[in-house]
């Protein structure tokens, strides 16, 4: 795999009402030197191993988007953990804020596949999307996936419904105006999930909103084996 940038990727839990407590799951990745499959750091962690020929064929294809058309795509390692959050949580609504050529997006629609659920995915770059877009069909998922092109701090104003899982990996300093608009939208117990929290790129005001609500609870980093048996 080719040198990847070091991320971390934080996810929050919400809680709002009155009686509940949520438990948040969050887990950040050190992209590694191991394989385009997503082997990290850890000499325990392997790559994956297709259940079936569907899964085969969507691995190849995210192999494929890193080696050709790789633009600030999560490493194999994120995509990994983003899908199995998803299907994890079944979750049935995804709004990614940041397209890119759709590498995170075929992650989660992964286990949307198995979740029944769809994808949102907002892209300001009408070159990107297109790639994307492609990406997508090629994967099987274009009727779960939908791309709204333009500036996503207006677009996502259009959005009404209940949102799962945030996924937000685009400008740095626009993830508290996204967590703004949108935290009214994320259920009780949906995750916030947020790329590049590290203090070379996190915003401090961003940082500061996920970790002084009281209806959110935000952990950055944990070092879990973390397993999914996949529908
Ligand atoms: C880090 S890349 C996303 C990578 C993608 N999530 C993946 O892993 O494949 C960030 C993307 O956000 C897009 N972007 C930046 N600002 C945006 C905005 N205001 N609205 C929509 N997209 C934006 C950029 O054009 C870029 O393609």
């Amino acid at each position: 795999m080719k040198h990847v940038t070091r991320s971390t990727i934080v996810a929050g839990a919400v809680v709002i009402g009155v009686a509940g407590i949520l438990l948040s799951t969050a887990l950040a990745q050190r992209p590694g030197r191991g394989t385009g499959r997503g082997q990290g750091d850890s000499q325990l962690e392997k790559p994956p191993v297709p259940k079936n020929d569907n899964e085969k064929k969507i691995l190849g294809i995210l192999d494929d988007i890193l080696e050709r058309q790789r633009y600030r795509n999560v490493p194999p390692q994120d995509g990994r953990l983003l899908r199995i959050l998803t299907e994890s949580m079944n979750a049935k609504n995804v709004v990614e804020i940041g397209t890119s050529t759709g590498y995170s997006g075929i992650w989660f629609g992964m286990a949307l596949q198995k979740t029944g659920g769809k994808l949102t995915t907002f892209e300001i770059d009408a070159g990107r999307a297109a790639t994307a877009r492609a990406n997508f069909k090629r994967a099987g998922m274009a009727d779960i996936i939908t791309i709204v092109e333009g500036d996503a701090h207006d677009e996502v104003k259009k959005l009404k419904d209940t949102i799962d899982i945030l996924f937000l990996d685009a400008d740095k300093e626009g993830y508290v105006d996204y967590l703004n608009k949108l935290l009214p939208l994320v259920r009780p117990g949906g995750l916030i999930i947020a790329h590049n929290i590290n203090p070379r790129m996190a915003d401090p005001k961003y940082i500061e909103a996920i970790t002084t609500n009281p209806n959110l609870e935000t952990i950055v980093r944990t070092e879990v084996g973390l397993t999914l048996k996949k529908g």
